[in-house]
């Protein structure tokens, strides 16, 4: 029977992972973090691709029938072409009843702003490469257009903070160094529109420093007036609806509520970080990613 696949650069994908688990819990995952590789968010598009390439296609292999990309970086560079040109190939060699699909979390993101947002000023946290990518703007752009749409057009500031994602693979996050670059960046975000009043964390990683973003949104944006859109419960629903949908894919899946974890990096140091994090005890297994 199949499972569920979900894939990140490395750590940040377990904040995707655990809001899924909370919403579907009886399926079984398999959970594939490439930290040897991270952070993916300073690459070009050419390797993001590539190796998010190769992650699908690991999973697919371990008998995945849909792989959840819980990185922003890998869905803003890389979802569009495996769905538009990789998955075609791979579907056409597979019978009718073995289909597989590939979910992004960008679009599940985007689609809850125009509730969130007052008065439309939208800002991202984002890696260098999401931001160069565009796709939070234009995926907002698309809300904007729909009929169902609230008539907004938003005001969009992106912030990149390429030290975030290194801070964290690195553990380091949680030390009062990292406050510099938490301050750095937010600030930075801010001093561009201060009208801001939604905050999109467009990386899996940064819920990991929400405690340290929270404490200098208290400390600086004591009015309240900003609040930040929690991308792990929105994919989770986003999946059960999906799910709920597609019977072609639900159906095909196992119900253990099992979860076997893979990483390309040391698996005891994985296992360690990862069930501080999700609180149960992880055993992960190393993995290596080809071509
Ligand atoms: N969790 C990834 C994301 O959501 C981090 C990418 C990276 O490795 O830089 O973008």
């Amino acid at each position: 029977m199949a499972k569920i696949g979900v894939f990140d650069s490395g750590y940040g994908g377990l904040t995707i992972l655990r809001a899924i688990r909370e919403v579907l819990p009886d399926y079984d995952y398999i959970y594939l973090g490439d930290n040897a590789r991270a952070p993916y968010g300073t690459h070009s598009f050419d390797v993001i691709y590539r190796y998010t390439l190769q992650a699908v296609r690991f999973l697919l292999e371990q008998d995945c029938t849909l792989v959840i990309l819980a990185c922003n970086t890998a869905s803003a560079k890389a979802l569009r072409t495996i769905q538009q040109k990789d998955l075609p190939l791979i579907n056409a060699r597979r019978p009718e009843n073995q289909k597989v699909n590939v979910l992004g979390v960008i679009r599940p993101t985007v689609e809850a702003v125009p509730a969130m947002t007052k008065n439309g000023h939208v800002g991202i946290l984002a890696t260098p490469a999401t931001v160069s990518s565009e796709s939070y703007v234009l995926e907002l752009q698309k809300i904007c257009q729909q009929p169902s749409a609230r008539a907004h057009s938003f005001s969009i500031t992106q912030q990149p903070c390429p030290l975030w994602v290194p801070l964290i693979e690195a553990g380091e996050h949680t030390k009062p160094g990292a406050d510099y670059f938490v301050d750095s960046y937010l600030r930075s975000l801010l001093d561009k529109d201060p009208l801001i009043d939604t905050l999109i964390l467009g990386c899996t990683h940064y819920p990991l420093i929400k405690g340290k973003i929270d404490a200098w949104m208290a400390r600086e944006k004591k009015d309240g007036t900003l609040s930040v859109i929690s991308q792990g419960a929105l994919v989770a629903d986003s999946l059960a609806d999906y799910l709920s949908r597609h019977p072609e894919y639900r159906n095909r899946l196992s119900m253990n509520a099992s979860c076997r974890f893979l990483t390309t990096e040391n698996a005891d140091r994985f296992s360690q970080s990862a069930s501080i994090f999700l609180a149960e005890p992880i055993e992960a297994q190393q993995v290596i990613l080809g071509s």
